[in-house]
């Protein structure tokens, strides 16, 4: 099977690309340098020279705070030039996976989202995400891939922040502990793609390590590995306000998941020991 991954500087593309080439795949990898996603001819010219078998659609504006006040750009990129893809996928009989995000959701139910919940983005971001989701659908094989609360080697993480908080000396940390959610090492959700990908099921799946938690727990699990003698102090989102609403609850249901591959997800735990130590 051949590759073509966009965004290959990315968090989730650099693990992608190092757990496929591990595997002797064929695989182009190409960044923001080497392929715009939102110029039409550079993403024809890219996919047709390539002529992969799918492409894992990494490349995305992901400054959620930010999308807010640049709400046409983060559009642009994660809404329109999805759209790109999806016709360059139709072209040469391609299969698109694109990746979304826990934010499509507005966090009012209390049981794990379904794939085919309602969606309510709360964010600028979110609802740029959502775009991409209806244009993905456009590839006649496509899958729309949602994840939440990733960490991961190449990019800025809740993990990195919490420690650069230690190496601070902020003493106690205070956390949010009304926001619950699943967090997922980018190592694992690389593997799920790749799963996802040899299934030939198309639609939309949602992949995230187990078990859900807080924020505010997640960082207690960080402090913990990390064998700092710290506090954590659970707060509010309301006393933490940021620009982007994010939704309370986002515990993604990983069911079709499941069922489609037979594995079950790993344990974030296990994966924030890894990237803490290995
Ligand atoms: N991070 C999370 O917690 C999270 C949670 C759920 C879902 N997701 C989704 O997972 C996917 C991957 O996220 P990630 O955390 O790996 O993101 P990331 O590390 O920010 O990687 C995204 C990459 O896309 C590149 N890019 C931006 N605009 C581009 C363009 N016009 N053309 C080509 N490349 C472009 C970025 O380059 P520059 O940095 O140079 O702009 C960056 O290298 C995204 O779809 C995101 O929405 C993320």
């Amino acid at each position: 099977m051949k590759w073509l991954i966009t965004g290959a500087a990315g968090m989730v593309a650099s693990d992608l690309k190092r757990a496929l080439t591990g595997r002797g795949e064929d695989v182009v990898a190409l960044s923001k340098s080497d392929l715009d996603i939102t110029s039409t001819r550079r993403v024809q010219q890219a996919i047709g020279d390539a002529r992969p078998d799918v492409i894992v659609n990494c490349a995305a504006w992901t400054r959620v705070d930010d999308a807010e006040t640049n709400e046409p750009a983060a559009n642009a990129i994660n809404g329109s030039a999805v759209e790109l893809l999806a016709h360059a996928v139709n072209r040469v009989s391609s299969r698109l996976i694109h990746l979304s995000t826990d934010f499509v959701f507005d966090g009012t139910k209390r049981t794990p989202y379904e794939i085919n919940d309602r969606t309510a983005p709360l964010s600028a971001y979110g609802r740029s995400k959502l775009l991409g989701e209806i244009a993905a659908a456009h590839a006649e094989r496509h899958v729309v891939l949602r994840s939440s609360w990733l960490f991961g080697h190449n990019g800025p993480n809740f993990v990195e922040a919490i420690r650069r908080q230690i190496v601070k000396g902020t003493n106690p940390l205070r956390v949010v502990e009304d926001q619950k959610g699943r967090p997922t090492y980018t190592p694992h959700l690389a593997e799920a793609i790749i799963r996802v990908a040899h299934s030939e099921a198309n639609g939309i799946f949602h992949y995230a390590d187990e078990p859900e938690c807080t924020w505010f727990d997640f960082a207690r699990a960080i402090v913990e590995e990390l064998g700092a003698a710290i506090d954590v102090k659970p707060v509010t989102t309301a006393e933490f306000p940021r620009p982007a609403t994010r939704p309370a609850y986002s515990v993604l249901s990983t069911e079709r998941y499941e069922r489609v591959t037979g594995v079950r997800p790993a344990s974030w735990r296990e994966g924030l020991h890894e990237y803490l130590h290995a």
